[in-house]
């Protein structure tokens, strides 16, 4: 399988920071207006060594008042493709680009994304994935450093540093834009196979990646 390799994502390697002293950290943020509006900060759940971590955009209502990310509509399309990369929602790690509920489920501001975005780069290197799956524009863009939109981004994984990142649609969006699912569909089944291809504990970075 083609993985693009992008230079410049030289990470500062994995920590033994562990998710609970990052969301310890966190506290009760108020670091940007979000702080005030929100119900509960969505830190994220799942495995805390998960080969596969999924970043979304940000919690929408349902995620507000339960203080899990992914459990609304968005959640329910996600579980249902996780099997299409042969993944259960018990292995995957998941959290969101901003921690907070944007009011009325508007698009994170460039303020709360910078203001949140040392709390998602570590939680990265806490549970050091191999693959970082992208939900749509916001994580797509956060984690590849780039303008480009999900569109023209996905259908290929990408090699940043040590990990692999897939692009793809948010499955909230293929709700309105029906033509996406299979689209989505067939970028988690690309996951699979890179998953299948490249066994737990061989470095994705010391070749066969190509
Ligand atoms: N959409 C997201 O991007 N994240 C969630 O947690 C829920 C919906």
């Amino acid at each position: 399988m083609s993985v693009m390799h992008i230079p410049g994502h030289e990470h500062q390697g994995p920590r033994e920071v562990s998710l609970q002293e990052i969301r310890d950290l966190m506290g009760n943020c108020q670091l940007c207006p979000l702080g005030a509006t929100r119900t509960n900060l969505v830190f994220g759940v799942g495995n805390p060594h998960a080969r596969v971590m999924f970043v979304g955009e940000g919690p929408g209502r349902n995620e507000d008042l339960q203080g899990e990310p992914f459990v609304g509509a968005a959640g329910h399309k996600l579980d249902a493709l996780l099997g299409l990369a042969g993944l259960t929602r018990e292995e995957i790690y998941i959290a969101n680009v901003v921690k907070c509920r944007p009011p009325g489920n508007r698009n994170p501001k460039p303020d709360e994304i910078e203001a949140c975005a040392p709390f998602l780069r570590e939680q990265i290197r806490s549970i050091w994935p191999d693959v970082i799956v992208c939900l749509g524009n916001f994580a797509s863009q956060f984690v590849l450093r780039t303008n480009k939109g999900v569109t023209s981004l996905r259908g290929q994984l990408y090699q940043t540093g040590h990990f692999v990142v897939c692009p793809t649609f948010h499955p909230a969006a293929c709700i309105y834009h029906s033509d996406w699912q299979p689209l989505l569909e067939a970028d988690l089944r690309m996951v699979g196979a890179w998953l299948a291809e490249h066994p737990a504990g061989v470095d994705a970075t010391q070749g066969g990646a190509q």
